[in-house]
């Protein structure tokens, strides 16, 4: 939700032209996390590096996507005449994209938030602030009048209020990192903050808590070394060696300029200034807390810009389902051991929790919790879970534990799955289950997230980056980790060996059997067209492919805006049955496994009432799948039972994407969503 970014470049004459290039690309790179409205700030004229100050900023915001501020802008200029050829040998611009919370997608509401006339103090914002209306009374009682209805507004102006109280009480030396810090001692909730302020030019300062944000550095001269480990505060330090530092929101906005990183922790205040980087966080000493300086290291981001493009493809999410043969290859590499036999048999090892398994082999009970599609890859697995460790698994969608305040033991194993690492629901059901004792592993996609960070262990899936906003590829990556999870606490077990073998070479033949499954693309794209006019498609499903039920129906509605809804098949005689008839379409996973037989039954009931049959099969069976009445069969091959769920989404992806497409609809950022969560 929201994606904030911003653009500093030191000792390195740029032209306006190209820093309006880099925020708005910035802001692509970003617009997957919220896209209905966005704005950026850049300067006016130039301004010498060490003046008091400068002119004040030009401000853009717009409704709408990137595209429509880029075009707003662009209008801008032509009208004013501001020159694109100027160029800054020192420049600070922020840039924001916003998934509306307090206030509809406008111009008024949309970042960068204003300390009021003049724009002494921006602000681009990710996150919530709760007690916003406190601070606004506040402020409203010392004269500042507000324009938005964002709870953000109240940021900047109250950096105005602590700059000008600091002035008249002849503090003329307060910084802009002092301001930023007592700002953020009055702020309550998530937040990822950029500051920009003509009274300090060429300086930006980013601080959060809850929200993420990472520090790109590029030095534009030789780069000799990868590693910056600073003994004092200011790990980049101060020199005229010419640089660029970025802010963003997630590393897809900074690989194509520098992989060296740093990611921010909560609590700390970052400040570019001068070509140098330093960073504070609060420390309590002698009963009061004061601002301390921190030493960090860069990290060197694993990701290659290639990942962050469409290739060949239309769409993300249509590159991003034909691409899991290699992300579900790269998911188990270095985690599958190929032996066989009793000597070496064939088992998986997952660094992040080998020294966690006897922990949790003597859980009471393993809790899967995850939102959307993240829980539904916990149900797929949950089966599996259960019969190789023997342990009771439950399952929490992250916001209804939160909501009861369900119980959580010090004995429970809690296992958060969460592609993002940064749902605000699943993290909050971190929190909750930390405080109650129990040992938190974390699957998720995205290394050095708050999950990843939060848990005391974990597995990363691997699937690269995911970026259209309906999740594929980390669907089925998170299935095949969880499997993995169920080796791993069952390896202990003899009488389950055979089994546990047979589902190794299962996951080593997994990539074909996927690629083999996508070549039903075209016939999914005929269903597709066959359905595209229809108001809505149910999905059954039981046992392991219950899980595929739920998931199909929330590909299809999500983003081909058709109503669609997954349904466990043993529930069918229990109420759903009364909306069959000869119009409604209804897709039934019928492969084979243990539940097949009572498929079977299903698709004959549903034959009876004349309903309107899709049935997915495995290969050979469409024939008997159809011998009661007429269907459309979609026959895939058959795997190990537990992995067939990867097997079984595939088509149910593509013909979402396709359903999309024919329908017209934004396939990559659906409707009113945003890739991630990071509001309640
Ligand atoms: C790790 C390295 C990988 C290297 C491999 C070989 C990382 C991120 N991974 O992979 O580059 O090739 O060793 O030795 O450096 N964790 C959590 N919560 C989570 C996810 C992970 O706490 O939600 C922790 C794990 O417990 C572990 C660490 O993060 O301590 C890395 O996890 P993971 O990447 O899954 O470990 P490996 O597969 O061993
Ligand atoms: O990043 P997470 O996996 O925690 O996200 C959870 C859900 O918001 C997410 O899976 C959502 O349901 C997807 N957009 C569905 O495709």
């Amino acid at each position: 939700m929201c994606g904030i970014f911003a653009y500093l470049n030191f000792h390195a004459n740029k032209e306006r032209r190209h820093i309006l290039e880099v925020l708005f690309n910035g802001l692509r790179r970003l617009e997957y996390r919220g896209y209905d409205s966005a704005g950026i700030a850049i300067d006016d004229s130039l301004s010498p590096l060490h003046s008091t100050s400068s002119p004040p900023p030009l401000v853009f915001r717009q409704a709408g996507n990137i595209e429509s501020l880029v075009n707003s802008v662009n209008q801008e200029i032509t009208n004013t005449d501001l020159n694109l050829d100027e160029v800054f040998y020192f420049h600070a611009g922020i840039a924001h994209t916003r998934w509306a919370t307090h206030g509809e997608p406008a111009p008024r509401n949309s970042h960068p938030q204003s300390s009021g006339p003049g724009d002494d103090f921006l602000v681009v914002h990710n996150g919530v602030i709760t007690n916003y209306e406190v601070l606004k009374e506040t402020l409203v009682r010392h004269g500042f009048t507000f324009d938005s209805d964002t709870d953000t507004e109240v940021i900047p102006k109250l950096a105005k209020f602590v700059f000008d109280k600091a002035n008249e009480e002849g503090e003329q030396t307060v910084t802009f990192c002092e301001v930023v810090f007592e700002v953020m001692r009055h702020l309550e909730g998530a937040y990822a903050l950029i500051f920009k302020s003509w009274h300090y030019p060429n300086e930006l300062v980013a601080c959060k808590r809850g929200s993420p944000l990472l520090l790109g550095v590029k030095e534009l001269d030789q780069d000799k070394s990868n590693n910056h480990v600073f003994k004092d505060a200011h790990f980049l330090s101060k020199n005229d060696h010419p640089k660029e530092f970025f802010l963003s929101s997630d590393p897809h906005a900074l690989v194509e300029h520098t992989k060296k990183v740093l990611v921010i922790e909560d609590g700390e205040v970052v400040h570019l200034k001068d070509g140098g980087v330093s960073i504070l966080k609060f420390e309590r000493r002698n009963g009061s807390s004061r601002p301390a300086s921190v030493e960090r290291a860069l990290s060197v981001l694993e990701m290659e810009v290639e990942q962050i493009n469409k290739g060949k493809y239309d769409h993300y999410m249509q590159k991003e389902i034909h691409e899991q043969p290699e992300s579900l290859t790269t998911t188990m590499r270095g985690r599958l051991i190929r032996g066989g036999g009793s000597r070496k048999p064939k088992a998986v090892l997952l660094g992040g929790l080998k020294d966690h398994l006897k922990t949790i082999r003597r859980s009471r009970r393993i809790v899967f919790i995850g939102c959307g599609t993240s829980y539904n890859a916990a149900l797929a697995s949950r089966p599996i879970l259960e019969e190789l460790s023997g342990i009771p698994v439950s399952m929490e969608i992250a916001s209804d534990l939160w909501d009861r305040q369900g119980p959580i033991y010090r004995e429970d194993t809690a296992v958060f799955v969460s592609q993002s690492g940064e749902t605000a629901d699943t993290l909050l059901a971190l929190e909750y289950a930390r405080e109650n004792g129990a040992l938190c592993v974390g699957i998720t996609n995205t290394v050095g997230s708050s999950i990843a960070r939060k848990t005391h262990c974990g597995v990363h899936i691997n699937a690269g980056a995911e970026i259209g906003v309906a999740s594929t590829k980390a669907y089925t990556s998170q299935i095949v980790v969880m499997v993995m999870l169920a080796l791993a606490i069952g390896s202990d077990t003899i009488s389950s060996q055979t089994r546990r073998e047979a589902i190794v070479d299962g996951l080593l033949d997994l990539p074909n059997k996927v690629r083999e499954v996508l070549k039903l693309d075209e016939e999914m794209k005929d269903l597709a067209q066959l359905l595209i006019d229809e108001q809505s498609l149910l999905v059954f499903g039981r046992g392991y492919n219950y899980a595929t039920a739920l998931e199909g129906a929330l590909k299809v509605k999500e983003v081909s805006l058709m109503h669609s809804e997954g349904i466990l098949a043993g529930e069918m005689k229990h109420g759903p049955l009364a909306l069959v008839d000869e119009n409604l379409p209804i897709a039934v996973i019928a492969t084979r496994d243990a539940c097949f037989s009572k498929q079977q039954s299903v698709i004959q009931q549903l034959h009876a009432r004349k309903g309107r049959l899709i049935v997915m099969c495995s290969k050979g069976d469409a024939a008997s799948v159809s011998s009661s009445g007429s269907c459309r069969a979609i026959e895939v091959p058959q795997v190990e039972d537990c992995l067939q769920p990867v097997v079984n989404i595939v088509p149910l992806q593509l013909l979402a994407y396709h359903l999309t497409v024919l329908r017209g609809h934004n396939v990559d950022q659906p409707r009113n969503l945003a890739k991630s969560v990071t509001t309640q």
